[in-house]
């Protein structure tokens, strides 16, 4: 049997009227990288916020590592080794990149240890910041505030901040929606070696070009149902899949 690090079984959530995610089933296993796909407002970044806790999932169960996680709170679930990176982006604007990562290894402080990061740090969590920064080439920007550096790189570091968590399963909700090809090439290469290191990752993306490279396994959502899975080669292949989401652009 395979090694699922992450299941969901038959997860829904109903907005209102609107049911965002009907009935959804999926796997993530151990050390893979698993895509998401699907037009606007098919449910994905719901599926992150279900998993993650921000939302209560109205049915279906979260498993993490054979736990149930459903509906766990958001801080239980960083715990159990599950960080989100955002649609848009969610940096403290006049925070550092280097507070960044100490604050995101602050799960539970009270929030004065959380507004003064630097006063607090312990020699673990500066020496995690440092290799992260490293890994993620961002050590020249180290005592940058966010919002001085530009979009590409505060994405990085975005992704560097859930990274310093330590996490076993990356949920990335569009990490290179609006970038130029060479840094959407530059998170592509960094996923890559995410996953040498053992990490799992979970994509939403909404190129298929960027997903076929990448993932092993990908699922489709069209209005909250899942309605294709498989291969990348073989969802684009797919005629459903055609239909309702890629249309003639599949061949682009
Ligand atoms: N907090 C909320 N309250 C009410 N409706 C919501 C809420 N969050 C999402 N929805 C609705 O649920 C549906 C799915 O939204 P979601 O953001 O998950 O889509 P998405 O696939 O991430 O789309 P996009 O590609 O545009 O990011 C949409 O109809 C959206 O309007
Ligand atoms: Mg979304």
């Amino acid at each position: 049997m395979k090694d699922w690090l992450l299941q969901l079984q038959k997860v829904s959530k109903i907005f209102g009227g609107i049911h965002a995610l009907s009935e959804v089933s999926c796997t993530v296993p151990r050390g893979e990288i698993v895509g998401i796909i699907g037009p606007n407002g098919a449910g994905k970044t719901t599926l992150f916020n279900v998993i993650t806790g921000a939302y209560l999932a109205d049915s279906g169960n979260v498993l993490l590592d054979d736990q149930f996680v459903t509906n766990w709170a958001p801080y239980r679930i960083v715990r159990s080794g599950i960080a989100r990176t955002f649609q848009n982006i969610r940096l403290f604007p006049s925070m550092t990149v280097w507070e960044h990562l100490l604050v995101a290894q602050q799960h539970s402080g009270s929030i004065f240890r959380r507004l003064l990061p630097t006063a607090w740090a312990d020699p673990a969590a500066c020496e995690r910041a440092e290799e992260v920064l490293d890994f993620f080439d961002l050590t020249a920007v180290r005592d940058r505030e966010a919002r001085s550096l530009p979009y590409g790189i505060q994405r990085r570091v975005e992704m560097a901040r859930a990274v310093t968590m330590k996490p076993k399963l990356l949920l990335l909700d569009e990490p290179v929606a609006g970038m130029n090809q060479e840094e959407a090439e530059n998170i592509r290469q960094l996923m890559l070696r995410l996953r040498e290191t053992g990490l799992a990752i979970l994509l939403i993306e909404h190129d298929m070009n960027f997903v076929m490279n990448l993932c092993s396994y990908l699922y489709v959502l069209d209005f909250g149902i899942l309605i294709a899975e498989g291969s990348p080669t073989e969802v684009r292949n797919n005629p459903v899949v055609l239909d309702a989401y890629l249309g003639q652009d599949a061949d682009a």
